[in-house]
């Protein structure tokens, strides 16, 4: 198995960081505990060191319990609380330093030092449990890159509820199925956003989920519209800031938790046509997250980091969230589009607030690239030493852009690899210890041990494309609630698990090539599922939506690049009798805005007299994908239909 580091770096390699990562063999100070110094230590033993970067209640029995594989339990008998150790453990030392700085859409700037945060998880904390929350309770989220949001998280934390956050431009449908199935106890909204000048209604949104759910819960409205616009507030309808105000001075006791507790929920697409419910156990996921942002993003108590990705999705909880608050971190958090007020944005934010860390994706380096140079060049952007990208494979060029451009040639990038069930970065090269190559995420973080194996389960040698699996449990991993552990069996540990043997393998759902020298290539999903703009969607979702236009009869949707970009491309059939294209087009368009949500937009719908599909009448997607991608179409795979492939291609080329 693939679980061996490359071999040092060649000194004066160009690609070889030159500034040696400052978290490797520190000595150990409160959050600064040694991060890789025991990884010596056998495994699972080795998992001590994360763990002991956390405060804890009562420490644990075990470092791992494997009696109920693959459904493992990590540090099983522990005790601690996620928000004092993001923010209690911090007072005694940082206090006034700044915690979190939010950069608004429309010019705003917050900073919260440690002790404001403090101030107010607690205030929110209080509040919930005044509006009845108590622990084990869900509360949903749904609200943009507002302060409200990590702090809300946190208060959650506090009291032993698991929060539930929906990305806000999700569609009140994607919502609605979002919260159902958690019993959500109170859901969290605002009134609206501004796009580009423009108000757009949030709690209109969250009211539709609602009605179409049936149900009524306390909902807590943020006010970010300002007193230019009135919200009216319901029965059971609250205002955040008074909220706020009524129970700041409050001190809520942080909970103790199991370290197998969950600490949160959060959706994903899966294979099934249903967001998935992914859960994540509190022990184990901060020490992972905690761990990881410490030894990938060499974050010390602080260091100002920025991570562009939206608190609603996995990047944001682990890597805006949990892990730099847990290192003590100065956070920067920016609401709405990095091109808005203009393209100068993002290096404005890192000029001004002297971010040394820069996590982003490859889809936003690109645009970025397409904006050209003399945007990052008109700013003076020496506070940044580290680089990192995540959420699909970094090509070379975006990757030499990135490294000149914004890094100035002087620092590392870390391509990290990791999924909403993983929790936190299992593949990424450490900053100062490995050496770089552009396109690859690098070897397994210490403590992972990843496969690259065939359809049977066999691995496979270097230089061969194989699925990808995860051969050893990790900390920060799924850890499904009751109930779940059937799909979870299913859609993870079935592929390639010899379970008569105990033998667990995780299926990531990816295919990937490893090197001769331990790195993994990451070639992309194998399974039902596109990640467009860096957003993972299930093709059902999306399909479901397509095919509810009057006239669709099938669908199929892909992802493909159109220069640069991530794209969604849709292929459709229609009823014969229909004849206005145009009008199915716009329809099919408007559907996925609406059941999915506004920022999905098809790049193209192409109309087709069938989809091709294997003898057992699956869609072929690897087909489509190599339409889209103009990639050449020879293909051993049977066919049903092998004369669709030929007419698709010349439609296609007609678009
Ligand atoms: O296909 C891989 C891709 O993103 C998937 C996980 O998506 P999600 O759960 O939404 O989490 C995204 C952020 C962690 C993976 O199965 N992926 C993630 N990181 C990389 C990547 N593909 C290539 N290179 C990466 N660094």
């Amino acid at each position: 198995m693939v679980n061996q580091g490359p071999d040092p770096p060649a000194r004066g390699d160009p690609l070889h960081p030159r500034r040696p990562s400052a978290a490797f063999g520190r000595e150990s100070t409160d959050v600064e505990g040694p991060l890789a110094d025991d990884f010596d230590r056998e495994w699972p033993a080795c998992w001590e060191t994360a763990a002991s970067l956390l405060e804890w209640h009562e420490p644990y029995d075990a470092v791992l319990d494997d009696d109920d594989a693959p459904f493992y339990r990590w540090f099983v008998g522990g005790r601690l609380n996620a928000a004092e150790n993001c923010v209690d453990r911090h007072l005694e030392s940082r206090q006034n330093q700044v915690a979190l700085r939010w950069e608004g859409k429309r010019g705003e700037r917050r900073a919260y030092t440690y002790l404001d945060l403090y101030r107010e998880v607690n205030a929110v904390a209080a509040a919930l449990r005044d509006l009845g929350v108590e622990e084990d309770d869900v509360v949903t989220f749904y609200l943009p890159n507002l302060p409200a949001l990590p702090i809300g998280m946190l208060a959650c934390a506090r009291i032993g509820a698991h929060h539930n956050v929906v990305f806000a431009g999700f569609a009140p449908d994607a919502l609605a199925d979002r919260m159902d199935g958690v019993d959500s106890s109170v859901l969290v909204t605002c009134d609206g956003h501004f796009r580009e000048g423009t108000a757009i209604g949030q709690k209109r949104k969250a009211d539709a989920a609602l009605a179409a759910l049936e149900t009524s819960i306390p909902t807590i409205v943020v006010d970010r519209l300002g007193p230019s616009h009135d919200t009216q507030l319901g029965d059971d309808q609250y205002d955040y800031d008074g909220l706020v105000t009524t129970f700041t001075g409050e001190e809520v006791e942080p909970v103790p938790r199991a370290a197998t507790d969950p600490l949160f929920h959060i959706h994903t697409s899966g294979t099934t046509g249903e967001p998935q419910r992914m859960t994540h156990a509190t022990g184990g996921y901060l020490a992972g997250t905690a761990w990881t942002a410490g030894t990938v993003f060499d974050l010390s108590p602080g260091d100002t980091y920025w991570c562009t990705a939206d608190v609603g999705w996995i990047t944001g909880h682990s890597y805006v969230v949990y892990g730099p608050l847990a290192r003590g971190a100065t956070v920067v958090l920016a609401e709405g589009s990095l091109r808005y007020p203009d393209r100068h944005r993002p290096w404005e934010v890192i000029e001004r607030n002297g971010v040394e860390v820069l996590y982003t994706t490859p889809g936003t380096v690109r645009t970025f690239a397409k904006w050209g140079e003399s945007f990052p060049a008109a700013h003076d952007l020496c506070s940044l030493r580290l680089l990192g990208t995540v959420g699909e494979p970094i090509g070379p060029d975006t990757w030499e852009w990135y490294y000149t451009n914004v890094g100035g040639e002087r620092c590392p990038i870390v391509d990290t690899w990791w999924q909403t069930e993983t929790g936190s970065i299992l593949l990424s090269t450490l900053p100062g210890t490995d050496e770089m190559k552009p396109g690859s995420v690098g070897p397994p973080l210490p403590g992972i041990e990843v496969g690259i194996v065939d359809e049977h389960g066999r691995e496979l040698p270097p230089g061969e494309p194989g699925y990808l699996t995860i051969e050893r449990p990790w900390p920060s991993m799924l850890s499904p609630l009751e109930g779940d552990e059937y799909w979870v069996l299913a859609e993870y540990w079935q592929e390639f698990s010899d379970p008569r043997a105990d033998s667990w393998s995780y299926f990531t759902g990816d295919r990937a090539v490893v090197d001769d020298d331990g790195y993994v290539r990451i070639i992309g999903r194998d399974d039902d599922v596109v990640t467009v703009g860096n957003r993972r969607l299930g093709t059902a979702e999306l399909e479901a939506a397509i095919t509810a236009v009057d006239g669709v009869t099938e669908a199929a949707a892909v992802a493909g690049t159109d220069g640069g970009d991530t794209e969604l491309y849709v292929f459709a059939t229609v009823a014969q009798e229909r004849r206005d294209r145009e009008t199915i087009r716009e329809a099919v368009a408007d559907s996925v805005a609406e059941r999915v949500g506004e920022f999905v937009r098809p790049g193209a719908v192409v109309f087709t007299p069938e989809l091709p599909e294997t003898h057992s009448g699956k869609t072929m997607y690897r087909i489509l994908e190599r339409i889209v991608e103009d990639a050449p179409l020879e293909d051993s795979d049977p066919l049903r239909n092998p004369e669709i492939v030929g007419e698709l291609a010349t439609i296609w080329a007609r678009e």
